[in-house]
């Protein structure tokens, strides 16, 4: 929708736009060559917004009601029938039995908590750095005063077992205490195969924990904390689940916990010990986000109803038309192996030369689609899609439909039909 009259904000933004465009020699959406304050942004958007990022995601009327109850004593006992509830229905997803810690945290609160509850100080700590996320956590390993030894890769690939492996049985003094790997890099779309390293981890007979950040793949890919023998699962609430964010959680294995006994990091507020004991009897050490946990009750019972392995096999459909318009479109994949595309998120880089957030900004403005910054050294260089959690064929061929008219009006060059292509994959197949 056109508006002739803009606010002086609009000015700002019509100018900004217009000038990105001019240095892309795009013409802008009236057809002028970018030297003016021509566009105009629409003021008023109609339907709701396409929010498409890779988290937070769409949150489902039912839980956005279950979070919209009035809020509840949580030294009451509904509240402890409700964390009773969530703590062992959460467990689940996570695919254990064991303990499941939630703090009213981001997931960064909670990849620190798993730091601080299994490792001391300068202890010495693995990981390969696939993208944004694996480099931010290896960060927050290192201003925690970690010794942490980085694997660098070109973020392409998912983690290498094999370098997982030849780093371990290098360490013949045992001094690595903890493998860090992020299942699904959200800045990449690559998924690292979690058995494999866990099975070449066990080939060098290391004792080394295994730390899995799967903050973006919880409730949405498969995960099994136990049987793939994982010491700290971390996720967050914003992603798979379905929630607004604000909860994050740590899985926890009996490695872990022992491991915690002995950890001389100082904590309290992220101290598992403070958690595990109030949680038995259905209570928290500290205020919980009483009105968070209302909506994860919700968002379990939906996945239940829906079925864990049908989300799973939901995500992998929709995952799989989304690249399908992709590679229609001749843009590149960021992960290279298609294997290790993630059902989550697809990072699609821009031809050089292209601005990828002066695209999103299109994308946006005409479209009220929200689509994924690219992240660190793909800054600007990439986009990416979310396609994860309350998500079906329409949203999905709508979220497309607005990235092959913003490609177009960007001026990025790309063969038009990706989404009638990722519409006759969602009709051939069953899902
Ligand atoms: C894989 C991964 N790890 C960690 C984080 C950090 O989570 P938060 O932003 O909730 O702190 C994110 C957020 O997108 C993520 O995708």
């Amino acid at each position: 929708m056109m508006n002739s009259k803009a606010e002086p904000d609009d000015e700002l933004l019509c100018l900004n736009l217009s000038r990105v465009q001019a240095r892309q020699g795009i013409p802008n959406a009236r057809g002028d060559d970018g030297s003016g304050v021509r566009w105009v942004k629409p003021m008023h958007h109609k339907g709701r917004h396409f929010l498409q990022i890779p988290g937070p995601t769409n949150v489902p009327d039912r839980i956005l009601r279950a979070v919209a109850q009035p809020t509840i004593d949580h030294r009451g006992p509904e509240f402890a029938t409700l964390a009773r509830e969530v703590l062992t229905g959460v467990r689940a997803v996570f695919k254990t039995s064991g303990p499941v810690v939630i703090f009213p945290s981001s997931g960064t609160g909670a990849c620190e908590a798993a730091l601080v509850n299994t490792l001391s100080p300068v202890d010495k700590v693995l990981t390969v750095e696939i993208g944004e996320f694996s480099r931010l956590w290896a960060e927050l390993a290192r201003r925690l005063g970690l010794d942490v030894h980085v694997i660098d890769t070109d973020w392409t690939r998912a983690v290498d077992p094999a370098l997982v492996e030849s780093a371990l049985a290098a360490d013949t003094g045992q001094k690595i205490k903890a493998v860090m790997v992020v299942h699904n890099e959200t800045a990449t779309g690559c998924v690292s195969a979690i058995p494999e390293i866990r099975k070449a981890m066990d080939r060098t007979g290391h004792p080394a924990m295994l730390l899995v950040d799967a903050v973006s793949s919880l409730g949405a890919m498969d995960l099994r904390h136990d049987e793939w023998g994982i010491d700290v699962t971390v996720s967050g609430s914003q992603k798979g689940l379905m929630l607004p964010p604000g909860l994050g959680f740590n899985a926890v294995s009996q490695k872990a916990l022992a491991a915690s006994r002995l950890s001389r990091f100082g904590k309290s507020y992220w101290s598992w010990e403070s958690m595990l004991g109030p949680n038995q009897t259905g209570f928290f050490p500290f205020t919980p986000a009483t009105n968070l946990l209302s909506g994860l009750r919700e968002a379990l019972q939906m996945i239940q109803e829906e079925g864990l392995e049908n989300v799973f096999r939901r995500h992998a459909y929709l995952a799989e038309a989304a690249r399908a318009a992709v590679r229609a479109w001749g843009l590149r994949i960021r992960c290279e192996n298609p294997a290790e595309c993630s059902d989550v998120l697809t990072t699609v880089m821009l031809p050089e030369g292209h601005d990828a957030d002066a695209f999103r900004t299109i994308v946006l403005e005409r479209f009220n689609l929200s689509l994924g910054a690219g992240l660190g050294r793909l800054k600007g260089r990439a986009f990416r899609i979310g396609h994860l959690g309350d998500l079906n064929e329409l949203m999905l061929t709508g979220t497309l439909c607005g990235i092959e008219m913003g490609l177009q009006l960007a001026g990025v060059p790309f063969s038009p039909g990706g989404v009638n292509t990722a519409m006759a994959n969602l009709t051939a197949r069953q899902h």
